[in-house]
């Protein structure tokens, strides 16, 4: 039935330019395909471009994703209608793709799926190849030779997404890429490196390389010598392109003296250039690049990165970029790391999934370190169709080719066995939790492995907290010391934190402490005082990584908005579809907390931030909020002091706690509506004081509003004003990633002004493209329909980004 397609397809031979020069190997990216949704026998094709998402042109709708669940995490009790949970795009439903390559009966291929959504099945010539369920892991499968009898061979894939598989937008398709290997028989399989770096000092780094080898689909031994014929294997280790130390053989060690170590600010890289030769024949050469660098976890220093206690500075991030779904881009993803860089951010929780190759590879480069997680679930779901269906089959697979896929990334600093399983307060949680870090240990022995507990109120005494190896709270600010207390690791990780939701550039006031809080706009206060009754707000994590030396840093939900999970407005709030949880939004434009999260992360560059606009209302009483380095400000409206703030200190901090007001420093915010903190994490304004600084009930009066910030000795140190916008007049064009060179995509930010060059903060006009290049759109609204790949956009708070391809060509324009 398959192999009937076969006959309808147009013989399109189709190889693109091989990635490596090297002559015994090539690594073919097979990017053009046909695609069809159609399960006729009489399919309509679509040529397509992979990485492909089937789902992202939409259109939105209520009804792609409507569910009646319980959200048993969340702390509900009886079902109620969620929408726009997943999205609300169309990502469910069977996808089949196809192509045809050329073949060479003398060599050997292997194709390796970097991701494909999802429950592949690959078939070659009509034969059934691979199958492999879990939509974000890389897996590969030979051609098998038998099956070569032409110099072409047919490549389908059948994709199945199930109704109720993902609580975030998932994607759908051949989302990333698909690499034709062609090698010699006789080859290094794929993930068939190791390398390991167990010894590092200043002068000297031991270097340890294993190499496995493969003849056609058997496996050699394991001194790699076949019958009649010898094998020889070199690695040669390279830095800068000069070789350093040589080992000779499959399994060796060598070393690299004085070698430049890897971290973040320094992201020093080393290439293992490993070749197996037959006489003086190369028959195979791999490159593996990785970093020499040291981690511990340890009760006395914490986590030590070259021997340096750091606290992870990290974010939480899904796998979508936003308006161009979950396929992947490397100048997107650039983009990410470059403004998460910015923020002072030093790491990545891969949540809660395995994240693609070229994030891995981009954050060995750019400096960020990361946080590898394969699992939302184990064996108990949280929605029907999801992970735990497949867990105890394939769990031990996918746990593999994760691991072996990034194990020589210098980047990866520790792995997570899994997300808020249920599987925690279950008989069964200690046994599963001690098999999965068993086998990470038996494929990694130098990386701990970590898991994101939410339950912290059971885990800490059900035995369960005990045997993870490095315990990892999700939220639950308030049982950490308890944690810390009990647990015997005697260090805590933020494996998830903060849950705090904003839309960009939209005020609510007064400013008010408040948990689950809904407005008519569907949006949430750009004040940052609004959270989930499950998280808490930025400073209860400062705090808790600022004042114990036992904690050992957090992740922050989340880096950047995702497609689906709209809390607060996911029960029956449709046309909320996307997070508010990102410190940047969809359009990756950043939100103010950015700034705060910059305050006190980036300690390279001051910040000076001033929140709201100053577009209010005769006899609005407006809160104005300032996020800085510097230690003092002072605030003017037209001309008019409002005082100067410092920022509380600590013993300051719990004076506030218990009523009283201190002279120069914020007083706290109000506190509004609370479900009672049954997770342990109570509300604290008291903090605020402590990492903000903040002017209460200002009456607006249309001009300007300038804050003056002062450095240690009371010196005016630098100034930032925010000024009334008048009418929309016309449109600033800013290329924001102009500076990270991009290979393909140009991330134009769209703003509209007054005829001064104020932004219109207001401003929702549509924004149309004419021209060449157009790729996706989009403005950072939650709760906006305006289709992601139509060139056309509303401003969002006056502002909206277009995606062009770089050499675009055409213009913007602005309706009323
Ligand atoms: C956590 C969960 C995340 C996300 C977040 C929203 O409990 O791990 O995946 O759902 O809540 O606050």
């Amino acid at each position: 039935m398959r192999q009937s397609f076969y006959s309808l397809l147009a013989l399109s031979l189709l190889l693109c330019a091989c990635s490596t020069k090297n002559p015994s190997r090539t690594d073919t990216l097979l990017r053009q395909w046909q695609f069809t949704q159609d399960t006729t026998d009489n399919p309509n094709w679509q040529d397509v471009t992979i990485p492909h998402d089937w789902a992202i042109s939409g259109p939105f709708n209520r009804a792609n994703d409507l569910q009646e669940v319980i959200v048993v995490q969340n702390g509900e009790k009886e079902p109620t209608w969620k929408t726009g949970r997943s999205g609300g795009l169309p990502w469910m439903g069977k996808g089949h793709y196809h192509t045809r390559v050329k073949v060479n009966k003398d060599k050997f291929y292997t194709l390796v799926f970097d991701g494909a959504m999802s429950h592949a099945d690959v078939y070659v010539n009509g034969e059934e190849m691979v199958y492999w369920p879990y939509g974000y892991n890389t897996f590969d499968c030979y051609i098998l030779p038998q099956l070569i009898t032409g110099d072409s061979v047919d490549i389908d894939v059948f994709l199945e997404n199930k109704p109720q598989q993902s609580r975030w937008y998932p994607g759908a398709g051949l989302y990333r890429n698909v690499h034709l290997v062609e090698t010699d028989p006789i080859h290094i399989p794929t993930f068939g490196v190791l390398i390991r770096t167990p010894k590092i000092g200043k002068e000297l780094a031991q270097i340890t390389i294993e190499v496995e080898l493969q003849n056609g689909v058997d496996e050699l031994n394991e001194d790699c010598k076949l019958k009649n014929e010898d094998l020889r294997v070199q690695t040669d280790i390279l830095y800068n392109g000069k070789v350093v130390a040589t080992v000779e053989g499959p399994q060796g060690v060598t070393e690299v003296k004085n070698p430049h170590l890897w971290s973040p600010e320094t992201p020093h890289l080393y290439t293992a250039r490993t070749r197996v030769y037959k006489k003086d024949k190369v028959l195979d050469e791999v490159e593996t690049r990785f970093g020499i660098r040291s981690i511990s976890y340890t009760p006395e220093h914490g986590f030590q990165l070259n021997g340096q206690t750091r606290k992870f500075k990290g974010v939480c991030n899904h796998h979508d970029l936003g308006p161009l779904g979950a396929a992947i881009h490397k100048d997107a993803l650039r983009h990410q790391i470059a403004m998460l860089k910015n923020m002072g951010c030093d790491a990545i929780r891969t949540s809660h999934n395995m994240p693609a190759p070229e994030l891995v590879e981009l954050c060995d480069e750019m400096g960020m370190m990361m946080m590898v997680e394969p699992f939302d679930v184990w064996n108990w779901g949280k929605t029907e169709n999801d992970y735990s269906v497949e867990f105890n089959d394939w769990w031990k697979w996918d746990v593999a080719n994760m691991v072996k896929h990034y194990r020589n990334n210098a980047c990866v600093m520790l792995w997570s066995s899994g997300n808020e399983v249920w599987n925690q307060v279950l008989p069964d949680g200690i046994e599963i939790v001690t098999q999965l870090q068993d086998l990470f240990h038996q494929l990694d022995p130098t990386r701990p492995v970590t898991n994101g507990m939410d339950q912290a109120m059971y885990v800490i005494h059900n035995g369960f907290g005990a045997a993870v190896e490095l315990p990892g709270f999700n939220y639950r600010t308030g049982r950490y010391i308890e944690g810390y207390e009990n647990l015997p690791q005697k260090m805590i990780l933020g494996s998830e934190t903060a849950s705090t939701v904003s839309s960009r550039g939209v005020y609510k006031i007064p400013a008010v402490l408040k948990d689950f809080a809904m407005y008519d706009d569907f949006q949430s206060s750009g004040y940052d005082v609004e959270y989930c009754p499950w998280a808490g707000l930025p400073e209860q994590d400062f705090q808790l990584q600022d004042d114990y030396n036992w904690t050992i840093g957090q992740f922050v939900w989340t880096g950047f908005d995702y497609l689906g999970e709209p809390s607060p407005y996911d029960t029956d709030a449709w046309p909320s579809h996307s997070s508010y949880f990102g410190i940047i939004d969809l359009a990756s434009l950043p939100k103010d907390r950015f700034w705060l999260y910059r305050s006190q992360w980036n300690k390279e560059e001051p910040t000076l931030h001033v929140l709201p606009h100053w577009n209010w209302s005769e006899g609005d009483l407006v809160p104005v909020f300032c996020y800085t380095t510097y230690p003092s400000a002072e605030l003017f409206v037209n001309g008019k002091s409002y005082g100067k703030l410092r920022f509380a200190t600590p013993e300051e901090t719990e004076r506030l706690a218990k009523g009283e007001m201190i002279e120069g420093i914020s007083a706290m915010p109000k506190v509004g509506d609370f479900v009672p903190p049954v997770w342990g994490s109570a509300p604290r304004p008291e903090l605020l004081p402590r990492y903000r600084l903040m002017w209460f009930d200002i009456p607006f009066e249309a001009g300007e509003i300038t804050v003056v910030a002062y450095d240690e000795k009371g010196k005016e140190a630098a100034r930032e004003t925010v000024k009334t916008a008048g009418e929309p007049d016309h449109l600033e064009i800013v290329w924001a990633n102009k500076e990270e060179n991009p290979e393909e995509l140009c991330y134009m930010t769209v703003k509209v002004v007054d005829k001064n060059g104020n932004l219109c903060p207001k401003a929702n006009n549509l924004i149309k493209y004419e021209g060449t290049g157009f790729i996706a759109t989009a403005n950072g609204d939650a709760a906006c329909l305006d289709s992601f790949v139509a060139p056309q956009m509303h401003a969002f708070a006056g502002q909206c980004t277009f995606i062009l391809k770089k050499g675009w060509k055409g213009s913007f324009s602005i309706e009323d």
